[in-house]
C-alpha cells in the first residue's frame, strides 16, 4: 500500500549527500511545494508536488511543514518513583548532584515488572505524540545484576536502541572498585544479549577516569558500541575518553575547554558530510532541557558546530535532570538560547541523533533502514507540523505543533 503525502509547504529532508536527495536549489535539505511517497515502511519517492507519481492513497498536507521524525538518542525511561522534591530544592538554589540517582534506583527496584512496563509504555507514547519516531533508552536505575538485566529486557521491548548504563552511580555502601568489576563482568554478561550500546557516567561523584576507562574497554571488548556521559557537572576526562575509545557520542558536554572541542573536531576530520564516505567521529550530544532544569551553563552547541563537530540534540528524559521527552522543546531552546539556526537544530535532532546512534545510513547486517533524514529507501518516519515551516517551532515556543506522525510508514498520531 503506497501513500502520497502531497502539498507539503516546506520539506526538511536533512539528507545532504546529494546521492538520493532531491536537488532543491533552496538551501541544503529543504524543498518547497513538495511531496513524499511512502511504500510500506520505506520512503519510495521525494520531490516536487507537481512531479509526484500516483499512489494508492493521498494525504493532503495543506501547505504544512514536514520533517523527519525526531531521533531521540539519549533518554532514561526505565524508572519508577518521583523526584519532585529534589526539583523543588534545586529551584530554591540547591545544586544538582549525581546522588539523586540512588533515590530512583530504590523506587525502580521496588516496582514490579508490570508497573515498570506500564510506565515505560506511557513515556514512549508521550514521546511519539511529540514527533519522536526513533528512541534510545538506557538501563542505569537497577545497579544490581538482576535489576539491570530486567531494565534491559523491558527497554528492548519498548524502544529502538538500548544502552547499558550499569556505570551510572556506585550504589550506596558499595566499594567503587568492586562495583566497577561487577559492571565489567557479571552485570555486563547479563545485559549483553539485550543491548547494542554501553555508557558510563564519567564525572566527580560517579565514575573516575580510570574506572570509566575500564568500563569502556570491557564493553568494547564485549562488542558493544560506546557512549559517554561527559563534562556535565564540571571539566573532566569524559570527552577525551570518548574520542580515544571511538565512542559514537559524548553527551551533556557543558564544561568544555578548547582541547575538548579540538579533540571532537579532529574525530570528524576523515568524514564527508552526509556519511557517504569516511568513518564518523564522536557526536557531541547536547541536552537543552537538562541544562535548563539543572540550571547548568548551556552546552556550547554553536562553538561545536563552528569547529566542525557533528552535534545531536536529545531529550535526556529522566526523573532527575530532565523530565520531558519533548524534542520540540529542546529544538526550540537550542534556537532561542544556544544560537543555532532552526535548520541546524532540526538537523541535530534528526540526522544528528541518527549519527549518534549510527543509524544515519542503512545497515545490511541487521536489515535496518536509515533514519533521521528523508530520502528514498530510508525508513518512513515523518513529523507533520501544524505550521507552514519549521521556523514556527522557535517562533511559537511551547505551542503543540505536532499534527501527524508516521513511524515506519504507519500513522501513529
Ligand atoms: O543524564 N547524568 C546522569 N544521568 C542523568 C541523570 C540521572 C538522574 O539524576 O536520575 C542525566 O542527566
Amino acid at each position: 500500500m503506497s501513500l502520497l503525502i502531497d502539498a507539503i509547504g516546506e520539506l526538511s529532508t536533512q539528507h545532504l549527500t546529494g546521492e538520493a536527495s532531491p536537488a532543491s536549489g533552496e538551501g541544503a535539505g529543504v524543498l518547497r511545494d513538495a511531496a513524499v511517497v511512502l511504500d510500506g515502511e520505506r520512503i519510495a519517492w521525494v520531490g516536487r508536488s507537481a512531479d509526484a507519481p500516483a499512489a494508492d492513497e493521498r494525504f493532503d498536507a495543506q501547505g504544512r511543514a514536514v520533517l523527519p521524525g525526531w531521533v531521540d538518542s539519549h533518554s532514561h525511561l526505565v524508572f519508577a518513583g518521583d523526584r519532585t522534591a529534589e526539583f523543588e530544592a534545586r529551584m530554591a538554589g540547591q545544586a544538582y548532584a549525581a546522588g539523586g540517582i540512588g533515590v530512583t534506583t530504590a523506587a525502580t527496584r521496588a516496582a514490579s515488572d508490570g508497573e515498570l512496563r506500564r510506565l515505560l509504555a506511557a513515556r514512549v507514547a508521550e514521546a511519539v505524540a511529540g514527533g519522536t519516531t526513533y528512541l534510545e533508552t538506557k538501563t542505569g536505575y537497577g545497579l544490581e545484576v538482576g535489576h539491570e538485566a530486567r531494565s534491559a529486557v523491558l527497554a528492548a521491548e519498548a524502544v529502538d536502541e538500548v544502552t547499558y548504563l550499569g556505570a551510572h552511580l556506585v550504589p550506596a555502601g558499595a566499594d567503587p572498585e568492586a562495583y566497577t568489576d561487577l559492571v565489567c563482568g557479571p552485570m555486563l554478561d547479563a545485559v549483553r544479549p539485550h543491548v547494542r550500546w554501553a555508557d558510563v557516567f564519567c564525572e566527580a561523584g560517579a565514575f573516575t577516569e580510570e574506572q570509566s576507562r575500564r568500563v569502556l574497554a570491557a564493553c568494547r571488548d564485549a562488542g558493544l558500541g560506546l557512549r559517554v556521559h561527559g563534562n556535565q557537572l564540571g571539566p573532566g576526562a569524559g570527552v577525551r575518553l570518548a574520542v580515544e575509545f571511538g565512542a559514537a557520542s559524548v553527551d551533556h558536554v557543558n564544561f568544555l575547554d578548547e582541547g575538548d572541542i579540538a579533540a571532537l573536531a579532529d574525530s570528524w576530520a576523515a568524514w564527508a558530510d552526509g556519511g557517504a564516505a569516511g568513518a564518523p567521529g564522536t557526536v557531541a550530544t547536547v541536552l537543552p532541557a537538562c541544562d535548563l532544569s539543572t540550571r547548568a551553563p548551556l552546552a556550547p552547541a554553536r562553538a561545536l558546530l563552528d569547529a566542525g563537530v557533528q552535534v545531536a540534540i536529545a531529550s535526556n528524559c529522566n526523573p532527575g535532570t530532565s523530565y520531558t521527552s519533548s524534542v520540540s522543546f529542546c529544538v526550540t531552546t537550542a534556537v532561542l538560547q544556544m544560537g543555532l539556526t532552526v535548520q541546524e537544530a532540526v538537523r541535530a535532532a534528526t540526522f544528528g541523533g541518527a549519527l549518534a546512534l549510527r543509524r544515519h545510513v542503512g545497515a545490511d547486517a541487521d536489515g535496518q533502514r536509515a533514519v533521521g533524514s528523508i530520502a528514498v529507501g530510508h525508513r518512513a518516519d515523518l513529523h507533520l507540523l501544524d505550521a507552514p515551516s519549521a521556523t514556527h517551532l522557535a517562533y511559537r515556543p511551547g505551542m503543540p505543533l505536532t499534527h501527524a506522525v508516521w513511524r515506519a510508514g504507519t500513522r501513529v498520531r
